[in-house]
């Protein structure tokens, strides 16, 4: 049985924390799982860390189904949340319905995730209303990264602040179950969740969100483009992969791999008929 948003509602009520962490594929996603984190994120920022792009901006629908089926196959416990890739829910009400149901009819996901407070308010409802629950993320969106000018924290003004307290609640209005705050000072990330009722997921957000959301290649070391500042690197994977690779390919070229341990041998007369021919 999964973890339901109810389930994770409760916890910002019994005070424990809630712990969220992306995962793409597979064999990720079954460890992620299998350790008991309880919501599994298939982010939009797959874009950068397993396609390659600079942003999460030319992310299909397509490429989020191909990752979020994958990682419900590598999953039995967890709530799995798929990511609205930019343009999928923006144009109208509709599309946002459809794209949201493609998540949960072909995807196999559990909840979808979209960026934005107060403007997506109305499509939040609506989604909500057909039985598909949304997490609301705001703060740092990285879908918007050409409008707001660049990885910045956000709501550091009076305006900006009061803004992210707004989209919060609107978003809670709505009938979201949760809300990711991305790259928000910690004190004001620390009044918003004092100010709603559903959780908060911080990232780069501090200690006083309900729970916090990592990048799984930020936490692991295995994508070395950038390290935000958030991240904490609890392993170096990035290294283990290369020196694994590195011996791998010295091997091959010197001959010591593979040995008799990797080889499957034959019945030595059909060999020696063979040889006779
Ligand atoms: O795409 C993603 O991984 C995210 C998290 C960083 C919250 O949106």
């Amino acid at each position: 049985m999964r973890t339901t948003i109810n389930q994770i509602k409760e916890m910002k009520q019994k005070g424990e924390k809630v712990t969220m962490l992306t995962a793409y594929d597979y064999s990720t996603a079954r460890i992620v799982d299998e350790v008991g984190v309880p919501i599994i994120l298939v982010g939009d920022s797959l874009g950068m860390v397993v396609l390659g792009y600079e942003t999460p901006i030319p992310v299909t629908m397509e490429d989020m189904l191909h990752h979020t089926k994958a990682v419900v196959r590598g999953s039995k416990q967890a709530l799995v949340v798929g990511d609205m890739p930019f343009m999928t829910y923006h144009v109208s009400v509709e599309d946002a319905l459809r794209n949201a149901g493609r998540f949960i009819q072909e995807g196999g996901a559990q909840a979808i995730k979209l960026e934005g407070g107060v403007t997506v308010a109305e499509k939040v409802r609506r989604i909500v209303e057909c039985g598909i629950p949304v997490m609301g993320h705001i703060g740092l969106t990285p879908q918007s990264i050409n409008q707001l000018g660049g990885y910045k924290i956000q709501g550091r003004t009076p305006q900006a602040a009061t803004r992210m307290l707004e989209d919060a609640k609107a978003l809670e209005q709505a009938g979201a179950f949760a809300v990711v705050l991305e790259t928000v000072p910690a004190p004001l990330a620390t009044l918003i969740s004092q100010k709603i009722s559903i959780p908060t997921i911080g990232i780069g957000a501090g200690i006083g969100c309900d729970g916090q959301v990592q990048v799984v290649h930020d936490i692991l070391g295995l994508f070395a483009d950038f390290v935000p500042k958030h991240a904490k690197q609890y392993a170096k994977v990035g290294d283990v992969i290369r020196k694994a690779v590195t011996e791998y390919y010295n091997e091959v070229k010197s001959g010591a791999f593979p040995t008799e341990k990797q080889s499957f041998s034959m019945d030595e007369s059909i060999l020696a008929e063979l040889k006779a021919k």
